[in-house]
């Protein structure tokens, strides 16, 4: 016997029509072997008129009409930070649960967001706001939880990641980000990608998660001014050129850093093609552990916000059967 599962979504762009594909093809296995039946009943969008495939029904432009229809879980899957913060907040103030793939609103609210959760004991899943389909959220959470951490680095912006492969292949940058922008992966303005300003913002959310102690210093820089000729350089030594996040230990606290590294070839983040992301996890009883996949991108994002949901039915349901 399956259990219908009321969702609200809020935005429907990449991420959301990735979900909403995303649980049509994988409906009858929630059914089979998690016995939940997700049932999207209002969708948030900007601009009216027809979607392809959606039942005009159930969207919306109200984002009070969204957030105040009677659902079990709310994915917020529209960017920005106010009024998905706020859209949030309203949510989770009221005990319901909340997935986000927000990870610019999560650099800043992260803390204050989970407590209001814990508080009103609602769930909060943020697995899709960093490395898109990479489990690195649960994975630091849950599976590492009885590890000391001692750094974590990574490749953690595929824009950035395919803007360099690119390059490595002849593109000038201003071709390769022409090209990532064709394929999706860059917005029409990159700057958010390119500053390291969206790394950064990810590493942040991973050191929170990652370590006990409070993050002391974010340091970035850009990868704007490489050339071909500077990938060119590198790769005739044998190293290449990544946007590399760092987060590690120092004095008092944590130090986060985001900035273009020359890599050995043999690197594991080396092996990272186009829009792949990457994070190596080093701890002290584990010593280094590697996860790579698909860092964005529409289905391998939908893939973590999904897991989330599976995840929430479950909590709810051992509440349920607790109380
Ligand atoms: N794309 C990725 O690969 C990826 C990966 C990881 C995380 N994320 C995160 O996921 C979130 C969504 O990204 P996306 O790429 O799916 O964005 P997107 O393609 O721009 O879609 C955003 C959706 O939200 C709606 N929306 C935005 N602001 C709204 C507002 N104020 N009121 C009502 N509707 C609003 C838009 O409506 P319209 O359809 O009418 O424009 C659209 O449906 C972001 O937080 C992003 O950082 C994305």
């Amino acid at each position: 016997v399956s259990r219908a599962l009321r969702v609200v979504l809020l935005g429907c762009g990449t991420v959301g029509r990735g979900f909403l594909e995303l649980l049509e093809r994988e409906r009858p296995r929630l059914i089979r072997r998690h016995g939940i039946d997700p049932q999207v009943v209002r969708i948030l969008v900007r601009r009216p008129g027809l979607r392809d495939g959606i039942d005009p029904a159930v969207v919306t432009t109200s984002p009070l009409d969204a957030i105040d229809t009677p659902a079990d879980i709310v994915l917020e899957l529209m960017g920005g930070l106010h009024t998905a913060g706020a859209l949030i907040r309203r949510a989770l103030v009221r005990g319901q649960s909340v997935v986000t793939a927000n990870k610019a609103l999560l650099a800043t609210a992260a803390d204050e967001l989970a407590a209001l959760a814990s508080k009103k004991g609602a769930f909060l899943g943020f697995e899709a706001a960093v490395c898109g389909g990479v489990p690195i959220i649960r994975t630091l959470r849950d599976s590492l939880a009885g590890v000391s951490i001692t750094s974590l680095e990574g490749v953690v912006n595929g824009t950035c990641n395919y803007i360099l492969t690119r390059m490595e292949r002849g593109s000038s940058y201003v071709e390769a980000v022409q090209a990532a922008r064709e394929c999706g992966f860059a917005e029409a303005d990159p700057s958010m990608d390119v500053s390291g300003e969206d790394a950064a913002q990810k590493m942040t959310i991973l050191s929170r998660l990652a370590f006990d102690e409070p993050i002391r210093r974010v340091e970035r820089s850009g990868i704007e001014r490489v050339t071909r000729a500077d990938v060119a350089a590198t790769r005739a030594g044998g190293s290449v050129l990544r946007q590399v996040a760092v987060a590690q230990r120092v004095a008092g606290g944590i130090s986060v850093s985001v900035g273009l590294r020359s890599i050995s070839g043999t690197h594991p983040l080396a092996r990272l093609d186009g829009e792949e992301n990457g994070v190596i996890i080093r701890g002290e009883a584990i010593g280094e552990l590697v996860l790579t996949g698909r860092g964005a991108g529409s289905l391998p994002t939908a893939s973590a916000v999904l897991a989330d949901v599976i995840a929430c039915a479950g909590e709810r349901e051992g509440r349920k059967a607790a109380a």
